[in-house]
């Protein structure tokens, strides 16, 4: 059984005060049937830990150093993460690999900074609107997984999310054939590399709201989801995660 997984990027959003999103969060799903993550800017993560201390929520920092500690002022690493409670971290989103310029190689050291410190990785792959208008999306992928996924990588420490880079933010989703295209594409190549590469779970990213959410769990291979604006308000996650539980 793959890990049905609805996560929350709240990217560069919220003070203590929007804890109570997470609040309203626990209370609307105080036993949820899907693992639901909530992934809070890093100055929150021990503050969310605390407040979903008594129910099933994950909290998750979103990205993370390839190294445990050092002379590298303004990040901060998978032990630190774990520390403040965080159970998982999400490695090369776009806006890392295009703000920070993230290189695949430097995104698999991550992840592997993230299995050392017990972290599940959420590895983000997505193609660009250029990418996928001159038809290279699955090769553009295929780049993506072979080189920020560690070979040491299992179903039980990573996720994947595929994300076009075109559809994060701007309210475009791909039709659900492209998504399903992309979807069984990656199946293929997970299953071709690692011995349980059919229980690696692969989440879709990209203006996924409470609207179109269960048709897009309809979609074969599609595990759940990566959520930004719509996972900022309880309101508008919740129906995300109802949508998760009953596909
Ligand atoms: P969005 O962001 O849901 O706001 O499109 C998704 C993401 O970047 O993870």
């Amino acid at each position: 059984m793959r890990r049905k997984l609805a996560a929350g990027n709240w990217k560069m959003n919220g003070t203590p005060a929007e804890l109570a999103e997470l609040t309203a969060l626990t209370q609307t799903h105080d036993t949820p049937t899907v693992n639901v993550l909530i992934c809070p800017p890093s100055t929150l993560i021990a503050q969310a830990a605390n407040t979903v201390a008594d129910h099933k929520v994950a909290i998750g920092g979103q990205d993370c150093h390839a190294n445990t500690k050092g002379a590298h002022t303004g990040d901060i690493s998978a032990d630190m993460l774990a520390a403040a409670g965080a159970t998982y971290v999400i490695t090369g989103h776009s806006e890392r690999r295009t703000d920070h310029g993230e290189t695949d190689a430097q995104i698999a050291a991550k992840s592997q900074a993230a299995y050392d410190a017990k972290l599940t990785a959420v590895i983000c792959i997505g193609e660009t609107l250029g990418e996928r208008e001159d038809g290279t999306t699955l090769t553009v992928l295929d780049t993506q997984l072979a080189g920020s996924i560690p070979d040491t990588a299992t179903a039980a420490n990573t996720v994947i999310a595929y994300e076009p880079v075109w559809a994060i933010g701007t309210g475009k989703v791909p039709t659900l054939d492209q998504i399903a295209e992309v979807h069984a594409h990656i199946r293929t190549r997970l299953t071709a590399r690692f011995s349980d590469g059919d229980q690696f779970s692969v989440l879709y990213g990209g203006s996924v709201k409470g609207s179109n959410a269960a048709d897009i769990f309809a979609v074969p291979d599609v595990d759940g989801a990566l959520v930004g604006g719509a996972s900022l308000k309880a309101a508008d996650f919740s129906p995300i995660i109802t949508a998760l539980e009953n596909a």
